[in-house]
């Protein structure tokens, strides 16, 4: 079962548990992601485009929200997405991600990415965000998350 299923399953967390720190001192979650910024995902400033750093946290999102549904998967919405720091070619990016909470065919996802730059093997925060996913069955139809349930 994934760590995290039972509690979160119909769990709603009030605001002050939810709220994301600007800089988190740790990655919270399980790693989903781990990849090599590269020249070719560089926008005109030189750093990374933004959008490859959203399609790599909604990637791992993923990974997670298929684990926990035993499903395919579609991303339904994305929120408190906050870029905090620019992102260079050559970075290691992982992206961490942790179950937040389950209804009945969707799952909250929390996404941090970290990097690690250089020789510096220090981590550092460079984003987050709380994706939802919805469990969709071959017709692309919404079905309820298998798991446990809430004791
Ligand atoms: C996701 C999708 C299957 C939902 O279909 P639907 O007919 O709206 O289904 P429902 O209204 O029953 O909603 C299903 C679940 O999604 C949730 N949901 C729907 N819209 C949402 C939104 N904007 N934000 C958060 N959750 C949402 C509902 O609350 C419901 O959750 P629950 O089952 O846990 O209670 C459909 O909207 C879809 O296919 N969207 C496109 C997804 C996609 O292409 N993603 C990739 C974009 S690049």
């Amino acid at each position: 079962m994934i760590p995290g299923l039972a509690s979160a399953r119909g769990l709603v967390l009030s605001p002050s548990m939810t709220a994301e720190p600007s800089s988190p001192v740790d990655p919270r979650g399980e790693v989903v992601i781990r990849t090599i910024a590269m020249p070719a995902d560089a926008n005109a400033n030189g750093d990374i485009f933004g959008g490859w750093l959203f399609s790599q946290m909604d990637l791992g999102g993923a990974v997670l929200a298929r684990s926990v549904s035993h499903s395919r998967v579609v991303t339904v919405s994305v929120e408190a997405m906050n870029f905090v720091t620019p992102v260079n070619v050559g970075d290691i990016v992982t992206c961490y991600a942790r179950l937040e909470q389950i209804g009945r065919s969707s799952m909250k996802i929390a996404i941090e990415a970290w990097v690690k730059r250089g020789t510096d093997q220090a981590e550092h925060h460079v984003t987050h965000g709380r994706f939802t996913y919805v469990a969709i069955d071959a017709a692309g139809k919404p079905h309820p998350v298998k798991g446990e349930p809430a004791a």
